[in-house]
């Protein structure tokens, strides 16, 4: 299953620079729940505002730069598996396995149409950044799957 996990604003904000316009200790506690485990597939510019892979996943990063020249378009490099094409991901080894696109925009805008399920993140109001994304499908399913204590923000899953 591809699962795709976002968290944006009111506009459809995602990112300031290389960080998260905001910092919500549960969306970082919802990211880890439904992440850990899994292989994670994110591009090369939220790989590098991450600046570590994250733990107790295996950690796919999009990018031509990082792989240019490499026979396969495989790199694997300090922890992080460097792809050049989003086919890579389905190889003999792991195409039964579920993956979750972790970003940012111009990898959501690539794999919106390869995914099965959503997990989104309404962060409410307005904030400051420069990064947005999104949906362009339809997305009719819409579940609940909880707020945070504070307010700041609604947990959904979309499926089609
Ligand atoms: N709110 C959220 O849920 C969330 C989640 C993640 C990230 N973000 C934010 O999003 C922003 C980063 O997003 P972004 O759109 O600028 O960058 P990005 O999607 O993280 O990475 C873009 C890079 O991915 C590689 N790439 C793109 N298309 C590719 C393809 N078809 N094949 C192979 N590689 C490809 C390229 O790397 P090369 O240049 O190396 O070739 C490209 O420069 C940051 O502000 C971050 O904080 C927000």
């Amino acid at each position: 299953m591809i699962t795709m996990m976002f968290a944006s604003d009111e506009n459809g904000l995602i990112g300031n620079g290389d960080d998260m316009p905001w910092h919500i200790s549960s969306d970082f506690k919802h990211f880890k729940k439904y992440t850990t485990g899994k292989n994670i597939a994110m591009g090369r510019k939220t790989a590098e505002s991450l600046g570590k892979p994250l733990p107790n996943r295996v950690n796919y990063v999009f990018s031509l730069s990082k792989t240019k020249g490499i026979e396969g378009g495989v790199k694997k490099e300090d922890g992080w598996i460097y792809i050049d094409h989003p086919d890579l991901l389905w190889t003999a080894d792991n195409e039964r396995e579920d993956f979750v696109i972790i970003g940012g925009s111009q990898i959501y805008s690539m794999f919106e149409q390869y995914s099965d399920r959503i997990l989104w993140t309404e962060v409410h109001g307005e904030y400051k950044g420069d990064t947005y994304f999104k949906l362009k499908d339809e997305w009719p399913r819409k579940v609940k799957l909880g707020e945070d204590s504070e307010g700041r923000c609604t947990f959904w899953e979309l499926t089609r």
